[in-house]
């Protein structure tokens, strides 16, 4: 077999065999197809897609790729929640104490933050102390333990998404349906849960723009999921605007925590609540409205806030700073992005407000770089709100002075005010089951 048919053939819209995908992913694995063949057929496979059989091998190759944990050691249900990456997304941290205060199982990992999204363990180093890398043994002893450990993926696992996302990442080949899906799905089916629930994003700040889109890509993970043997549920959520108020590191660990003592944001809340309903009916709890109720009370009755101090204790953070979360480290600078006019916020860019985050440090231009976790931006004002003249639209954090006027420059052209007030869009557009 060579790599130039494979390329070739999918370059003039043919169907890749199981054998062909299976020889693309082992050569992108072990080092074997160099970088330039191996961004070719991502272009290919941009322009030309593939069907659902093509995306379903190609997905098991990635899964197959490297070493899975072995999780027959964990008592019970395993349930994961994943979402497809957007701004302020801080979710995991709320909704996995949530599940786990039920005693279902989470053995969550995690990835980090990449251009304008946030990433869960990026979040969770925020905490000092916290260690995000645990051995196979002592992440199964935690999980039998309390119920929730969440840690980063290892370099061993599913070794060809991360080459594959890399090369992906520099050629403008992120944003495939096909590619997002076997990325995704890869990683998820690696880790082997019982039951999976996708939060799939959609509108700017997400990497499908629109429901239509967001809605396939869900029906194609979820059918590669049922496939593979998993429970699988998957909403289709609004990502035209950041979630909740904080981006940000630390700001969103405190707002998650703030969510958790029931003073959260709506839209967290309610996306937050349903996710966590979602995740609980896949394990058996009852019908998804049954599982609501029990998530409020998880919320209500103080058990899903004590899940996460008590994750935080077990994996070597300073629990302190959950329990009291002016503790955490502040920025130096503030400064305030106010409104040049009065009227309606009509529209703010997620993905700009992710970039203008990244741009005060909170977030990595390339996999390397260090991240300022006291940097962000927390909203006034959201899409729908009224703001007047000189009013604050958000107050941006940095380490770095400098970083301001690039950041705010981002968020001046990525906010739109009007006088007429803008109709209210679903928090919730779908559920596809
Ligand atoms: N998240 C992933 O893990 N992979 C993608 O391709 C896109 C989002």
């Amino acid at each position: 077999m060579r790599m130039y048919d494979i390329i070739k053939k999918k370059r003039d819209g043919g169907e890749l065999t199981t054998a062909e995908i299976n020889y693309f992913i082992g050569g992108v694995t072990d080092g074997s197809i160099p970088d330039y063949q191996i961004s070719a057929l991502c272009m290919a496979i941009y322009f030309r897609g593939m069907t659902d059989r093509e995306t379903c091998d190609l997905t098991f190759a990635v899964r197959d790729s490297g070493e899975k944990v072995d999780f027959s050691a964990v008592h019970g249900i395993r349930v994961d929640k994943h979402s497809t990456g957007g701004v302020g997304d801080k979710t995991s941290l709320v909704v996995a104490p949530i599940v786990a205060s039920y005693g279902i199982k989470v053995a969550k990992m995690s990835g980090r933050g990449l251009g304008h999204t946030g990433g869960t363990v990026d979040k969770l180093e925020a905490i000092d102390g916290f260690r995000t890398t645990l051995s196979d043994a002592e992440f199964i002893e935690q999980v039998n333990r309390i119920g929730l450990a969440i840690v980063g993926q290892s370099k061993q696992f599913a070794p060809a998404d991360k080459k594959l996302y890399a090369l992906r990442d520099v050629t403008a080949t992120v944003d495939s349906m096909p590619l997002i899906a076997a990325s995704i799905m890869g990683k998820k089916l690696a880790a082997d849960d019982d039951c999976i629930v996708l939060d799939v994003k959609t509108g700017s700040g997400s990497f499908m723009k629109t429901v239509d889109e967001s809605r396939e890509l869900a029906r194609i993970m979820v059918d590669i999921g049922k496939n593979a043997g998993k429970k699988m549920v998957a909403l289709i959520t609004n990502m035209d605007r950041p979630l909740g108020y904080a981006i940000g590191n630390s700001l969103e660990v405190i707002e998650a925590v703030e969510t958790l003592r029931g003073k959260g944001p709506d839209d967290l809340t309610g996306v937050c609540i349903t996710l966590a309903a979602h995740m609980l009916s896949l394990a058996g709890k009852g019908t998804p409205d049954e599982c609501e109720a029990l998530a409020r009370k998880a919320i209500v009755d103080g058990s899903a806030l004590n899940k996460l101090i008590e994750t935080v204790k077990a994996q070597g953070g300073d629990p302190k700073l959950i329990e009291h979360t002016e503790g955490f480290a502040k920025a130096k600078y503030s400064h305030a992005f106010k409104s040049r006019v009065s009227g309606y916020i009509r529209r703010a860019d997620a993905e700009a407000y992710g970039l203008a985050s990244l741009a005060l440090g909170a977030g990595r231009n390339k996999v390397e770089d260090a991240i300022d976790y006291s940097a962000g931006i927390v909203l006034k004002k959201k899409t729908g709100d009224y703001v007047h003249e000189g009013e604050d639209i958000a107050v941006l954090y940095s380490n770095s002075q400098s970083s301001f006027e690039a950041a705010e420059e981002r968020l001046l052209s990525a906010t739109e005010i009007s006088d007429a007030a803008p109709e209210k869009e679903p928090l919730i557009y779908d559920i596809i089951k």
